[in-house]
């Protein structure tokens, strides 16, 4: 990349601007898509809130791949895509803010449960749903696994886990939290 932008001997300076400008062009793009991706969890206001609102976007997306059938196979791997960026943003602002706030006030017992479900479970089944054949109908059976696995660990998250974390918590600690939260999830959106 760099000798694209090295100063030119003959004049083809018009064609390095051009470029320089595309790079600009490219990475303010990038920023507003990251923003737009994150908009949905920053617009609920605190990072609970924004988790739940996560894990009912993540819901809709298994819910649109148990509508499809052997021959829509683009469409599984498309809605497939959508639920690995999904739930890869989602572990991320969870195990690298939210489990370590659970660690860092007492809870190393949660954390260490509900990470282990992301690899073994959330991760190992979006793997699975990657290798087996689309046009299979053992697809949609893994795909149940998985939306079980997920709406248990969900229940365990929004029930017990996340409601004592907020309440341990001043109002300004939690805002804090869903700013950290937010940072994170800006990163990987
Ligand atoms: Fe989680
Ligand atoms: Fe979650």
């Amino acid at each position: 990349m760099a000798t694209q932008y090295k100063v030119p001997s003959n004049d083809n300076s018009g064609i390095l601007i051009a470029g320089a400008a595309g790079f600009g062009l490219g990475l303010l793009a990038s920023v507003g898509r990251k923003a737009a991706v994150q908009a949905v969890t920053y617009a609920a206001g605190d990072w609970f809130e924004g988790l739940k609102a996560e894990h009912k976007m993540a819901m809709g997306i298994i819910e649109l791949m148990e509508a499809t059938t052997t021959e829509d196979v683009k469409k599984r791997a498309t809605l497939l895509l959508q639920l690995q960026h999904a739930l890869g943003k989602h572990a991320i602002q969870e195990e690298d803010v939210i489990y370590c706030a659970l660690r860092a006030l007492g809870d190393a017992a949660s954390a260490d449960e509900l990470g282990h479900e992301h690899n073994a479970e959330v991760k190992q089944g979006l793997y699975d749903l990657e290798q087996i054949d689309k046009s299979s109908p053992s697809w949609l059976a893994r795909v149940a696994e998985l939306k079980a696995d997920i709406e248990a660990h969900v229940r365990k998250e929004e029930d017990e886990v996340f409601p004592a974390l907020r309440a341990k918590l001043s109002d300004e600690e939690n805002r804090k939290l869903t700013n950290r939260m937010n940072r994170e999830g800006f990163k990987v959106a």
